[in-house]
C-alpha cells in the first residue's frame, strides 16, 4: 500500500538525512552541507555529500543519491515499505498501516480544509459592514489593502458565536472548530457552553511553507485590552508554534537571498509593505530549533531584528548561538528612534531601513562575542580552540581591515601575540580559498551540466526540452507554489520520462497540501531518484517567474514539434509501405 503523504513528511522530519547517514558514514561539515566517503563505492577521498536543507544526499563519484528513505533501502538493503518501518521505528513513529493511522490522516486534512474556510470567512468579515473597525485599525498603522490581500489578513467580531455558526453552515462540526482551536467550550451550572476563540481581533491566518491554513493570531483592536494583546492558536493536529515562522510561505519565495527574521507578524508584514519582501516573524522572542530548521533551508544569511530592552538582547545572543551552529550567518538590526521594524518603517521609510539592512556594522563584534562566551579562556586547551575557531570566523570577513582589527581584538581576549593571530588566520584564509576552488570545480564536474544523465536508461532524447524541464523540476522543489503557474504544462509534455514522472508525482502531492521535495518521492528506481537529486542540487539560483514560463513554453514547443515528427515518421513510414506494396506489386 501506499503511505499516507502527511505520514512520509512527518517520517522524514523525524529522522533528519544527517543523523540517519551520520550513523553509516563519518560526516564532516562544511559550510552548509556535509562531507565523508561513500559508502557505496571504495574510495580515499570524500565525494559523498549531504544536504541537510534539502533532505538529500549525493555521491559525486559514482552518482548514487536521493532521500533517507532512498538512503536506508540502498544501506539497509531493504525494499521501500521496509526501509519506511526502519525509518518509522528508529523514530518512535507508528506506521499508519490500520484504519485508526488512516483516519488521523483524514482528520489532518479537514481541519486544513477549515482553517482556510475559517480565514477566507475573516477576510471577508473585514471587507464587509461588520468590518469597519479593523478596517480602520490596520488603516490606523498604515497597512495598504495589497497587504491585507497579500496576507489574507481578516476580521474576528465582537460576538461569541459568528465564527462558529458560519462555519457550522458550511458543514464543520464543533469537535472539529475546538480541535482547530476556533471555538472553545466551558461549563457553567452543569451546561456546556460554546464560544469564538477570537472576538473583536485582526485576524493574521497562520500559513505554513506548504500554504495551508494551520492556526491564527488575532490582535486586540483595544489598546486599553486588558486581555492579551496577541492570541496564538493552541497547538492542534496541524500546527505546533514550536514548528512554525510566519510569512516563510512568502519569504521562501524571495529574491533577496537572506530572512529578515522579526519578533512579530505586524513587523513581518511592514517589511513586505516596504519592499522587503524576505521578512518573517517568530512570533515571539525564544526562538526554537525547530524554527532555525526551518530558516535553514532556505538561507544561510538571516538579519534579526528583535526588541533592544534586556529580554531581547539574551533572546539575540541564544539565538545567535543557535544559528551559527546551524552554519547561518546573522546580523543583528537596532532601531535607533524606533521599537521596532514596523515603527522604523513607517517613521523612516524604506531607504533608512535599507542603509541598516547592508551596514555590517555590529556583525563582527557579536559574532566574535558569541564565539568568545562559549569557552573557557582560563583553560590552556579551550584558548587554543577558541584561537583556530576565531581565526577560521574572521578569515571569512570581506574586507581585509576588518580581519586585522578583529584578529587583534581575538588576540587580546586570549592574550597572545596580534602577529600570532595573524598567521592563523591568514592560514586559515588559505584553507578557505582551496575549499571554495574545489567546491567550484565540483560544481564544474556535477553531471546536469554535463547535460547527461549517468545511467545509460535514462538519456535525454531533447536536449532543449529536458534542460528546461530540468529548470522547472529545480524550481518547484525549491517553491511549489509555482505550479500555479505551471497549470497549462501537463507531465505528458515533458520529453524526458523520468523528469516527467517526478514532476507529476510532485504535482500530485502539491495539489494534495503536501510536502513537495523529492525525499518523499515513491515509486522510483535508485538510478532515477539519483539522477534527480543530481537535478536538485545543481545551480541554486532561483529563477524569474518570466523564465520559468519560457521553461514551459520550451517544453510544449518542443513536445509539439515531436507530435508533428511523428506525425511525419507515420506519413513517410505509410508512403514508405506503400512504395514497398508497389515495387512487391510491379
Ligand atoms: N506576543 C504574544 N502575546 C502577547 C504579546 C506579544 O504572542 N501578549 C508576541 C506577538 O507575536 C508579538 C511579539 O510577541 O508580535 C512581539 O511583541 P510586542 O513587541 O509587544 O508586539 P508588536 O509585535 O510590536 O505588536 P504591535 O506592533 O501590534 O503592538
Ligand atoms: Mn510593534
Amino acid at each position: 500500500m501506499a503511505f499516507p503523504p502527511a505520514f512520509l513528511d512527518e517520517l522524514i522530519a523525524r529522522n533528519p538525512i544527517e543523523d540517519v547517514v551520520g550513523q553509516y558514514v563519518q560526516l564532516k561539515r562544511s559550510g552548509a552541507n556535509y562531507f565523508g566517503l561513500c559508502p557505496f563505492h571504495s574510495e580515499k577521498t570524500g565525494s559523498f555529500s549531504v544536504a541537510p536543507n534539502k533532505q538529500i544526499y549525493y555521491c559525486f563519484g559514482c552518482h548514487k543519491g536521493g532521500g533517507v528513505i532512498n538512503f536506508i533501502m540502498d544501506i539497509e538493503n531493504l525494499s521501500y515499505p521496509d526501509a519506511v518501518r526502519f525509518l518509522a521505528k528508529r523514530a518512535g513513529l507508528e506506521v499508519p498501516e490500520d484504519d485508526r493511522y488512516q483516519s488521523r490522516y483524514r482528520e489532518q486534512e479537514r481541519l486544513w480544509k477549515l482553517c482556510k474556510d475559517a480565514a477566507r470567512f475573516f477576510h471577508q468579515q473585514l471587507k464587509s459592514d461588520a468590518g469597519k473597525p479593523g478596517r480602520a485599525y490596520l488603516a490606523g498603522r498604515g497597512m495598504d489593502w495589497q497587504t491585507v490581500t497579500k496576507f489574507g489578513i481578516g476580521f474576528a467580531v465582537d460576538d461569541w458565536h459568528t465564527l462558529e455558526n458560519a462555519m457550522r453552515k458550511q458543514g464543520y462540526t464543533r469537535e472539529e472548530l475546538i480541535a482547530a482551536d476556533l471555538v472553545g467550550e466551558r461549563e457553567k451550572d452543569g451546561r456546556r457552553y460554546s464560544y469564538d476563540r477570537f472576538t473583536n481581533r485582526v485576524m493574521f491566518p497562520l500559513i505554513d511553507v506548504r500554504g495551508n491554513v494551520v492556526g491564527f493570531a488575532g490582535r486586540t483592536l483595544d489598546a486599553n485590552y486588558q486581555g492579551r494583546k496577541y492570541l496564538n492558536s493552541k497547538d492542534t493536529l496541524i500546527f505546533n508554534k514550536r514548528n512554525f515562522v510566519f510569512g516563510m510561505n512568502l519569504a521562501k519565495k524571495s529574491k533577496q537571498g537572506r530572512i529578515i527574521l522579526c519578533e512579530g507578524p505586524m513587523d513581518a508584514i511592514a517589511c513586505h509593505q516596504f519592499g522587503f519582501d524576505c521578512a518573517v516573524a517568530s512570533q515571539g522572542t525564544s526562538l526554537t530549533q525547530e524554527q532555525i530548521n526551518i530558516i535553514g533551508k532556505y538561507t544561510d544569511q538571516v538579519v534579526m531584528t528583535f526588541d533592544s530592552d534586556f529580554a531581547g538582547q539574551n533572546a539575540t545572543q541564544r539565538a545567535i548561538t543557535m544559528f551559527e551552529k546551524a552554519g547561518i550567518s546573522v546580523r543583528i538590526l537596532r532601531f535607533e528612534g524606533a521599537k521596532d521594524a514596523d515603527e522604523f518603517l513607517h517613521k523612516y521609510g524604506a531607504d533608512r531601513f535599507s542603509v541598516l539592512l547592508e551596514g555590517s556594522a555590529d556583525q563582527a563584534d557579536y559574532r566574535l562575542q558569541s564565539l568568545k562566551s562559549q569557552y573557557d579562556l582560563s583553560k590552556d586547551d579551550q584558548k587554543v580552540e577558541f584561537l583556530k575557531k576565531a581565526a577560521v570566523l574572521i578569515s571569512g570577513f570581506p574586507n581585509a581591515i576588518e580581519r586585522e582589527i578583529y584578529g587583534a581584538k581575538a588576540a587580546e581576549a586570549a592574550g597572545i601575540t596580534p602577529d600570532a593571530m595573524k598567521l592563523e588566520i591568514s592560514r586559515a584564509y588559505k584553507n578557505r580559498r582551496r575549499r571554495e576552488q574545489k567546491k567550484e570545480e565540483e560544481k564544474n564536474l556535477s553531471p546536469v551540466t554535463a547535460l547527461q544523465p549517468a545511467a545509460r536508461g535514462l538519456r535525454y532524447d531533447n536536449i532543449r526540452s529536458a534542460r528546461a524541464e530540468e529548470v522547472v523540476l529545480r524550481q518547484v522543489l525549491r517553491d511549489a507554489s509555482q505550479f500555479e503557474l505551471l497549470k497549462d504544462l501537463p507531465p505528458e509534455a515533458f520529453s524526458a520520462p523520468v523528469l516527467g514522472k517526478a514532476y507529476a508525482a510532485l504535482r500530485e502531492r502539491y495539489r494534495a497540501g503536501h510536502d513537495v521535495s523529492l525525499a518523499v518521492l515513491q515509486d522510483f528506481t535508485p538510478e532515477e531518484l539519483a539522477h534527480l537529486t543530481g537535478v536538485a542540487r545543481a545551480n541554486d539560483e532561483p529563477v524569474s517567474e518570466q523564465a520559468l514560463r519560457d521553461c514551459a513554453a520550451a517544453i510544449l514547443e518542443e513536445h509539439q514539434k515531436s507530435q508533428q515528427g511523428q506525425g511525419e515518421d507515420a506519413l513517410r513510414a505509410t508512403l514508405e509501405r506503400m512504395k514497398n506494396k508497389k515495387g512487391y506489386g510491379g
